[in-house]
């Protein structure tokens, strides 16, 4: 089983760190391999908005490191995502990543007149949000 986990801190040594570590300590102990990135590590476009990957996952920008980020998400057994609270939201650099990531991991489907949204990820079981801030979050 592969657990795959982004710290959305730009701090490393954070308090989301914190958090993460204790959950994939957990999940390694348990015989899990496990791996985590930091938002401040990855070099990437923001997003612009075409809605073209929505119809086929495919982004049409140039190819940067949300391109890795989309294979390990495909290949987690597991998503662990921790990010602290900033003015009420993530920190801009993490949401510019999941603003990246919405035609990767979720499917749409607009027929019959309303919308159907479903997770495109192959194989997903859980997705667990962290937040070293209120409010503390946990979404399966
Ligand atoms: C720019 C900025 C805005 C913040 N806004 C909030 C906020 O709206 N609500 C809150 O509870 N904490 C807020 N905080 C506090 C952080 O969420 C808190 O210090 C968090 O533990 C930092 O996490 P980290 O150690 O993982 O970086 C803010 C911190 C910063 C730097």
């Amino acid at each position: 089983m592969y657990i795959f986990s982004i710290s959305g801190s730009p701090r490393k040594g954070s308090n989301t760190d914190l958090l993460l570590d204790e959950v994939l300590k957990g999940a390694a102990d348990a015989g899990a391999e496990v791996e985590k990135i930091y938002i401040s590590d990855l070099k990437f476009a923001p997003c612009v908005g075409c809605m073209k990957c929505r119809a086929d996952r495919v982004c049409r920008l140039a190819p940067d490191d949300v391109n890795m980020v989309v294979e390990k998400l495909d290949r987690a057994d597991g998503i662990v995502l921790g990010a602290p609270v900033y003015s009420g939201h993530v920190p801009g650099q993490f949401k510019a990543l999941c603003d990246r990531l919405v035609g990767q991991v979720m499917k749409f489907d607009f027929t019959e007149g309303k919308a159907n949204i479903t997770s495109a990820l192959p194989l997903k079981t859980e997705m667990v949000w962290l937040s070293g801030s209120a409010p503390q979050v946990c979404l399966v």
